[in-house]
């Protein structure tokens, strides 16, 4: 691979029929942390995962940040681009297709720029405590795209105006996109793993 290469994790598919997931953590985790639950959510899906290039006092992120929600929005699109860089190197080197992102927190905020910037990267995304990633997106085209946002009903970072405006900007753009609000903080809980293990079957049963 090439300089816009990460350091990252692949685990081949166990099942030909699941779509590879491409897996990105929040701050401070690295290409190990979201392994399990993909396990738990797809099984049979291969496994692609970063870790973040940018660090803030040595925690790795997917960008840099002003403040705890304030993002350097040229930082959000240059990394963004070479994510989807790494991501198109990475699905030739291990011949997969275009993977559906699953994205905690900071990683949920590069995979909706992902979307947003470079759509034919992904083919559908849960994003889990995302919030809008760019004040002035670009018009993409999400064509149907399925999209799960989980968002936290008490989530201290994430205000619950903020999410859904980024249902309603993916929704516009012509993704397919389901929200729920769940009973939960910032962090995941039991209903995250639950209603994202039930939408990645439909996404596979419909692909199918
Ligand atoms: C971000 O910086 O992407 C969000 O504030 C989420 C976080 O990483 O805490």
């Amino acid at each position: 691979m090439t300089e816009t290469s990460f350091i990252h994790r692949f685990e081949p598919a166990r099942d030909a029929g699941s779509p590879p997931l491409l897996l990105l953590h929040g701050t401070g985790g690295d290409e190990n942390d979201l392994l399990g639950l993909a396990k738990m959510i797809s099984p049979g899906s291969a496994l692609l995962s970063p870790r973040g290039r940018v660090l803030e006092h040595g925690m790795p992120r997917f960008f840099r940040r002003l403040a705890e929600g304030v993002f350097d929005e040229d930082d959000v699109r240059r990394r963004a681009h070479e994510l989807g860089d790494f991501v198109s190197e990475a699905r030739e080197r291990y011949g997969i297709a275009a993977p559906v992102a699953v994205g905690f927190s900071n990683g949920a905020n590069i995979a909706a720029a992902l979307l947003l910037l470079q759509p034919e990267m992904l083919a559908g995304a849960i994003l889990l405590r995302a919030m809008v990633p760019l004040a002035d997106a670009p018009k993409a085209n999400l064509a149907a795209k399925p999209i799960l946002l989980l968002s936290g009903q008490a989530d201290p970072i994430v205000p619950a105006s903020n999410s859904a405006r980024l249902a309603a900007l993916l929704s516009e753009a012509g993704a397919r996109v389901e929200h729920k609000v769940l009973p939960a903080g910032h962090q995941l809980s039991q209903a995250d793993v639950t209603l994202a293990r039930t939408w990645i079957g439909n996404v596979t049963a419909e692909a199918a």
